[in-house]
């Protein structure tokens, strides 16, 4: 691990609590309602008024798109009240917008604080992305390796059977093949619909039994998972895939030229979670569905709860916050 320049106020990170704690709230209104914009627009909205309402200069870098595309929460855009440390800030306030539209399973409001500097400035393309959790040996994965050599590798380090571990993967046509090659080797798959984010932080909780993330999904969002990654541990490695989905080279090569613009120099290039997310990471999750380790947002007569994932990698701290909000004080809360 690349060492932080300095350190951020360890209240920072439950101050982040605040904040996804805010987007899941605002979301978990239009869970199951088949409205996906209005749920992604609900999270926003809230979430960006609790980033303001905290002490920091912050910067968001992977946020919700570029600013020509995304009013609000655009990359680049300043957040805090000013005041306090220089940040740098990852954010997705509704991850798997689809599964909040369709009331499914593991939907998070998540962001992630560093220094600066401390995350990759990802294009919004895909990403292919291998990740497990912590307390194995170096190298046990690597992107490179064909699937049956990855659980090979990994089901030695566990002292397990190949059909004991759990992969999880993006249910997708592009990914008919890993599917196929995964099943051959006997180890169990779990498919999902969206929420790559919450299927890599699954591989570091033994309480989901996932053993291993294998994929391709959002680069964005592979920069979220490494911040989680950075604060409990684990290995994950990822490489930018530029493609339009048709076939079309142009997109493609638009994509490419965008990211150069963005900073990437080599598109081929590997990066590691420490490549993604290092330093002084903070990181928080809510859910908004319940899932694999999170209750999502249950609301009641004159309130809701709310249960939450902290982390920091400074310490290693992992904290779950379970939060009944009480809406009949009428009180300015950011
Ligand atoms: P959204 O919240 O933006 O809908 O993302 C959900 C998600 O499933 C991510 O978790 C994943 O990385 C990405 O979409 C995969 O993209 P695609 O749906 O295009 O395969």
């Amino acid at each position: 691990m690349k060492e932080a320049k300095y350190t951020l106020g360890r209240n920072l990170a439950l101050e982040t609590c605040r904040v996804t704690e805010a987007a899941a709230l605002a979301c978990s209104r239009w869970m199951g309602l088949g409205n996906e914009k209005a749920a992604d627009q609900a999270a926003v909205d809230a979430m960006r008024t609790a980033l303001n309402g905290l002490d920091i200069q912050g910067t968001v870098v992977i946020g919700e798109g570029e600013r020509d595309k995304a009013p609000m929460l655009y990359i680049g855009e300043k957040v805090g009240s000013g005041e306090g440390p220089e940040v740098d800030i990852a954010l997705d306030p509704l991850e798997g917008t689809t599964i909040c539209a369709t009331g499914a399973p593991n939907a998070l409001a998540v962001v992630a604080i560093a220094e600066k500097g401390g995350f990759l400035k990802a294009p919004d393309v895909y990403m292919k992305k291998i990740a497990v959790g912590p307390g194995l040996p170096t190298g046990v994965i690597n992107l490179e390796d064909s699937p049956e050599k990855n659980l090979k590798n990994l089901a030695k380090a566990k002292k397990c059977e190949l059909e004991d571990l759990l992969v999880v993967i993006l249910e997708r046509p592009r990914h008919e093949e890993l599917i196929a090659k995964v099943r051959e080797t006997k180890a169990r798959i779990q498919l999902i619909g969206d929420g790559d984010v919450a299927g890599i932080i699954a591989a570091t909780r033994a309480e989901t039994g996932v053993d291993i993330y294998m994929g391709i999904g959002g680069a964005p969002e592979g920069v979220l998972a490494a911040a989680a990654l950075q604060c409990v541990g684990g290995q994950m490695q990822g490489r930018l895939v530029f493609d339009s989905g048709v076939g079309d080279q142009k997109i493609e090569e638009s994509q490419k030229e965008n990211a150069m613009r963005m900073g990437i120099t080599d598109l081929n290039k590997i990066y590691t979670m420490d490549d993604m997310a290092y330093g002084d990471v903070m990181f928080s999750a809510t859910g908004v569905t319940s899932g694999w380790m999170l209750k999502g947002v249950r609301r009641f007569s004159g309130g809701a709860s709310t249960h939450t994932i902290v982390m920091r990698s400074r310490t290693g701290t992992v904290r779950f916050v379970d939060t009944e909000h009480n809406f009949t004080r009428k009180v300015d809360r950011f």
